[in-house]
């Protein structure tokens, strides 16, 4: 009987699979990223192992609730308050963290900082695919860790780490970074979704049974993905991500997913000569600092995780051609697109023939719609060529009726922008203090085109 080869094909960005090829992947939606994979050579081992890892997690029998003995998670503490901040108060046992970043980011100087900390109370292996012992030496020179107690591994291959920790019985594992790891139990390439998939899978199985607290490095594409394994997002406890830009001093590690820990707290450092350090009064460092007011700048209060932001948006509005761009750094392009049209209908503004460009200053990311007004101060700002006064700040979250909407813990924001030395706001009507705010002129609006009318009459 002649043996049948049988082929899948693996889409390299979200690792869905399909048994034809197609040129775009009906899972993500990304175009030319399936990979043709042999069943027989790698897909099949894998299966039984993990069929053979999952009947031995389920062996257990079922329980109510109520039988359950309530423990606390264990928590330690990585020595580094910023870091323990994004993981909800400290570093879980046994809990694997994906650590996502652009290249050059510092995730291997912050983690070879942490393993250094946590070195002096546990056991912890640091295990480098991409630099050679001598290099994470030397990069331990640089910044000053400790080095005593933390062991080293500069290794590829999976089960010889695996095997390295058995023997080492290390309480921390550090693996950077995923991308360059291989699996015998898979056939495939380093870096592809299905080795990378395997690695970590077998790496993570490693890390629950032992009760190893791991943490692995995963690079970004230029989309924003991690790089292939976007499946891994759902294979780890916590994932964090890397923000800033790479030639700014600051940088924030924010958490998009945590089974242990709210997920809207972020970290905030500087990278120095010596490391990364923690910045524990990050409120001010994302305003660029003009001497005298410019056209096209809005600062905005943002309140991510419990600290107050002030971030300024700057704006450029000018002549473009029949199709004129819309391009945003650091905000969303289609949430630019609305607020476009939003300024148009509601207010009167056009920009239709017009380039906007839009970016938050210092590589920061904003999701939250508190930013809404901002840009559209900024973006009207640049328009007419007019400054905001000094020491001015706005937020909102614009709606498609043109109404401005309360961002959540207004007063908080605006106290840390009176404290920071901000003369004049406008803020949505519900978040107008109770009180006065020393300092501070608060002016509340309903609507957009209040908002605008607001600015031609008071600071032009
Ligand atoms: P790195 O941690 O190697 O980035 P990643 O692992 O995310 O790719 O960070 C490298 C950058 O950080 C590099 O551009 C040099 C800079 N750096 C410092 O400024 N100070 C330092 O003490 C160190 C170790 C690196
Ligand atoms: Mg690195």
């Amino acid at each position: 009987m002649s043996q049948k080869v049988k082929s899948v094909f693996v889409c390299s960005q979200c690792g869905g699979q399909s048994p034809k090829w197609s040129g775009k992947c009906p899972d993500c939606g990304e175009w030319n990223t399936f990979e043709e994979q042999n069943r027989t050579t790698s897909a099949a081992p894998n299966q039984t192992a993990e069929k053979a890892a999952k009947y031995q997690t389920t062996s257990v029998a079922a329980q109510t609730l109520s039988e359950i003995s309530e423990m606390q998670d264990v928590r330690v503490s990585t020595g580094n308050e910023e870091l323990d901040r994004v993981l909800g108060g400290g570093l879980v046992e046994g809990s694997v963290i994906l650590l996502g970043g652009d290249p050059g980011v510092g995730k291997s100087t912050l983690l070879l900082q942490v393993a250094a900390q946590l070195s002096e109370n546990c056991r912890v292996l640091y295990v480098s695919g991409e630099e050679s012992a001598r290099q994470i030496k030397m990069r331990a020179n640089r910044l000053d860790v400790r080095q005593e107690s933390l062991y080293v591994l500069a290794e590829n291959s999976v089960e010889s780490i695996l095997a390295k920790c058995e023997a080492l019985q290390p309480d921390v594992l550090v693996i950077d970074s995923i991308q360059t790891m291989v699996s015998e139990e898979s056939a495939s390439a380093p870096g592809t979704v299905s080795q990378v998939r395997q690695s970590a899978a077998a790496i993570i199985r490693y890390a629950k049974t032992s009760g190893t607290s791991t943490f692995l490095v995963g690079h970004v594409t230029k989309e924003g993905n991690l790089a292939g394994p976007r499946v891994l997002e759902h294979m780890v406890d916590t994932v964090l991500y890397f923000e800033g830009d790479t030639h700014s001093t600051h940088r924030l590690v924010r958490a998009i997913k945590n089974r242990f820990g709210a997920v809207n707290e972020i970290g905030v450092f500087a990278m120095t000569e010596r490391g990364l350090k923690g910045v524990s009064n990050p409120s001010a460092i994302f305003l660029s600092q003009h001497s005298q007011p410019v056209p096209g700048s809005c600062v905005l209060v943002t309140l991510e995780g419990t600290r107050p932001l002030l971030v300024e948006i700057q704006a450029l509005v000018d002549g473009g051609g029949p199709s004129p761009r819309r391009l945003s750094v650091g905000l969303e392009r289609d949430r630019l697109a609305m607020l476009l049209a939003v300024l148009h209908r509601h207010a009167g503004v056009a920009c239709m023939d017009q380039d906007v460009f839009v970016n938050a200053v210092g590589g920061v990311r904003i999701s939250e719609p508190a930013a809404d007004l901002a840009v559209l101060l900024a973006i009207t700002s640049s328009l007419r060529g007019k400054a905001l006064p000094k020491g001015f700040l706005a937020f909102g979250e614009v709606g498609l009726a043109g109404e401005i909407r309360p961002a959540p813990r207004g007063q908080e924001r605006l106290k840390e922008a009176a404290k920071l030395g901000f003369s004049v706001a406008v803020v949505p009507r519900a978040n107008a203090p109770k009180k006065p705010i020393e300092g501070l002129t608060v002016h509340a609006v309903e609507r957009v085109d209040e908002a605008i009318d607001l600015i031609r009459r008071e600071f032009e």
